[in-house]
């Protein structure tokens, strides 16, 4: 299986946000990922199911996924309209969700693949009960809330873990997705460790080299590291 690419459209141009994501398509992305915040949970606000809505029609015409980050508190009350505007993915964070098994199931009887993630400074063990539960696990590798932070050097070790508890349980099928910090110097290490999805903002939305570039560069590190792995 390749790895997959996830353009974080957090860091593209908003003001031309359907163009951006078009282009990011066109250039060969996986997936959409899509960074919801409330301003409660992160110190940072973005976008809701209207500009979401905005954007399925044009996933949707490519069929690549929309995978939705829910950065939020109470994810519950919104799950709903977020599905309704076109998330395929949802991920919800751990420390946001005290009866996660039963959020988890919101989301699967909606229709969209449950996905669920943790800060660089909650363990894995807070997800050991429910890893049979999920499309996805995604590792946050740097703490919630800005594109452009640096890799928390620590999550490699960590995605190794959650990639060993995977396999241990016959979960090889689950998504493990890292987020944060991901830039063409240490996209091998990520993919040595175990990731599946890598999701990047601002190594592919940049002044440096155009959307194309970006994942071109992403797409053969990781895929000689899968091969080597
Ligand atoms: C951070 C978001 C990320 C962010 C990644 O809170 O969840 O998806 O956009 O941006 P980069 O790749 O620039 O760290
Ligand atoms: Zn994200």
């Amino acid at each position: 299986m390749n790895v997959k690419i996830a353009p974080s459209i957090l860091s593209s141009d908003f003001s031309r946000l359907g163009e951006q994501v078009r282009e990011a398509i066109e250039a060969g992305a996986d997936i959409i990922h899509v960074d919801v915040m409330d301003g409660q949970f992160v110190p940072n606000m973005t976008i809701g199911p209207p500009i979401l809505a905005a954007l399925k029609p044009i996933a949707r015409q490519a069929g690549i996924p929309l995978d939705v980050h829910l950065m939020i508190e109470t994810p519950e009350r919104l799950i709903p309209a977020f599905a309704e505007a076109g998330a395929d993915i949802l991920t919800v964070h751990v420390e946001t969700c005290p009866h996660l098994h039963r959020t988890l199931q919101q989301i699967r009887e909606l229709g969209v693949l449950p996905s669920v993630t943790l800060n660089p400074a909650t363990p894995l063990v807070t997800l050991e009960e429910i890893l049979g539960d999920v499309h996805q696990v995604l590792v946050m590798s740097v703490s919630p809330g800005f594109g452009g932070q640096s890799y928390i050097p620590a999550s490699t070790a960590k995605i190794s873990r959650l990639r060993r508890m995977l396999d241990e349980r016959g979960l090889a099928r689950v998504e493990l997705e890292v987020d944060g910090g991901i830039k063409p110097d240490n996209a091998a290490e990520i993919v040595a460790a175990g990731a599946t999805v890598l999701v990047a903002g601002s190594a592919i939305f940049n002044d440096q080299a155009s959307i194309r570039e970006n994942i071109a560069a992403l797409r053969n590190i990781a895929e000689t590291a899968r091969s080597a792995a």
